[in-house]
């Protein structure tokens, strides 16, 4: 059993805190240091940390405010850190803190007096803003890109299957038959706007904050739009206050990140269904399956589960970081040192379920005659049937739902399908009903009918899938 943490008693002024020890007299509390010390969750933004130095630092010596060869010192310095972190030799310290922290003191040890000069115009406020931002921005692209690629397995997949029948669902009770073709595309609209909302996103963080300093601005005369040129921004941030204070760019991450895993998770939960043995729609190979220790027999579908649980992590993210905001005074509180580890939890967890999935519809087989044969099963062409009557003999739509709920009956009477009664059966509830019926009937014709804009015919099926691929891939 893990023991509480020991307070310490103030030790000598020599371990005070090199970055401000000059006001403090004592080290801090073992507790205070274990509290306070985010390093562990922030090394991950070395890179970025890194890069923005580097910027920070050209831009100073554009602006004359540090000497071209200090600034050369500096940059070259923040290259070796760069390669011991990749290397694994550098040595995080937590009474450093944090990753911006841990930079500079390693800096320092590796170039000496330049090292110093280059906190200068900046404060850990905007360099954190600017380094969590700039991971965030990576991040959507990563998540983009991921679910692209999910949208390729779907389009392939789909356009093997633009004329595979299967039920279509309401209330998870046969509705009609769709195709499994164009089920799969659903997802690819899904993932369409999941992609647009990492985009969008992406668009508006797209300020750089460096430069707003502490929250005040700063005196020297910095050029903030070469900073925000250099790293990739649109334009410097207008707002000193805003700037340090803002967590918006994390939470429409997250917010999109929940709403992509929502659809993840719905797919997730119909691959672990349809692989079932009730169901026996579809099979996933041993690559995507495990096995029971006790059931021989079983092949569990844990990836897919897996999935459809991740949803929990990921909205749990928004709604925590979303609650760490909730009424922070303006500018920086300590409070927001809370939002890397939710977003990198969420990113990690949203990047392998994309995966998962990916990898799942590439791998998934269907069994295309018992998808077809549970398509007809609970009167699935009842409304084509209705649609009839409506389009051959000009009943009103309500008269045939009514005349068609009979002929239904009949059919359950003697328990076949509609398909499967004969004409006089169905004439003795509606004697217009001529044999050019049985042509709709059926759930091929079903969905061979189904032809407007967005419906699930074949043919509509192929042109989804040729003009998906031209929008999305
Ligand atoms: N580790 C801090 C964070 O993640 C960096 C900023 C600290 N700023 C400060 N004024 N203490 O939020």
């Amino acid at each position: 059993m893990a023991r509480p943490t020991k307070t310490s008693r103030p030790k000598s002024k020599a371990a005070a805190n090199p970055m401000w020890g000059g006001r403090f007299g004592v080290a801090p509390d073992a507790i205070m240091q274990k509290i306070n010390a985010s390093i562990d969750v922030d090394r991950r933004l070395y890179a970025e940390d890194i890069a923005g130095s580097t910027a920070h630092a050209k831009m100073l010596a554009r602006a004359k405010i540090l000497k071209a060869k200090d600034v050369a010192a500096i940059v070259r310095g923040l290259e070796e850190v760069r390669r011991e972190i990749e290397q694994g030799e550098f040595v995080f310290k937590s009474e450093l803190e944090d990753i911006h922290m841990n930079v500079e003191a390693r800096l320092a040890d590796l170039i000496g007096e330049p090292a110093k000069r280059l906190h200068v115009a900046r404060s850990r406020n905007d360099q954190v803003a600017l380094d969590f931002k700039m991971w965030v921005r990576g991040a959507c692209d990563r998540a983009e890109a991921a679910l692209r690629e999910f949208q390729r397995a779907l389009i392939d997949k789909a356009a093997l299957h633009a004329g595979t029948v299967m039920p279509g669902f309401t209330h998870l009770q046969p509705a009609q038959p769709v195709t499994f073709g164009h089920h799969l595309m659903a997802y690819v609209e899904m993932a369409g706007r999941d992609r647009a909302r990492f985009a969008d996103a992406r668009r508006r963080m797209n300020e750089c904050p460096l430069g707003a300093a502490a929250l005040a601005g700063t005196s020297f005369p910095i050029d903030r739009d070469f900073t925000a040129r250099e790293l990739g921004f649109e334009r410097p941030t207008a707002n000193s206050l805003d700037s340090v204070a803002d967590r918006d760019f994390a939470l429409e991450f997250l917010a999109a990140a929940a709403i992509a895993a929502l659809h993840l998770s719905r797919l997730a939960e119909e691959i672990v269904f349809w692989t079932g043995p009730q169901f026996g729609f579809a099979r996933l190979s041993d690559a995507w399956t495990t096995g029971s220790s006790i059931m021989p027999q079983k092949r569990n579908p844990d990836a897919a589960e897996l999935v459809r649980a991740s949803t929990g992590r990921l909205l749990g993210s928004f709604i925590g970081l979303a609650t760490v905001m909730k009424g922070l005074p303006l500018t920086y509180s300590k409070d927001m040192q809370e939002d890397k580890a939710r977003c990198f939890a969420a990113a990690d967890a949203l990047m392998l379920g994309i995966g998962a999935m990916t990898g799942m519809i590439d791998d998934i087989s269907v069994d295309a005659a018992r998808m077809k044969a549970t398509a007809s099963a609970g009167f699935t062409t009842a409304t084509d049937l209705a649609d009839w009557l409506v389009r051959v003999l000009g009943m009103p739509f309500r008269e045939a739902h009514h005349a068609t709920g009979r002929i239904v009956r009949r059919a359950e009477e003697k328990g076949c399908d509609i398909a499967d009664l004969s004409l006089a059966d169905m004439q003795a509830i509606e004697p217009r009903i001529d044999k050019s019926v049985f042509k709709v009937l059926g759930v091929e014709n079903s969905v061979a009918s189904r032809t407007s804009f967005g419906g699930t015919a074949p043919a509509n099926v192929k042109k989804a899938v040729a003009a998906a691929r031209r929008r999305f891939l």
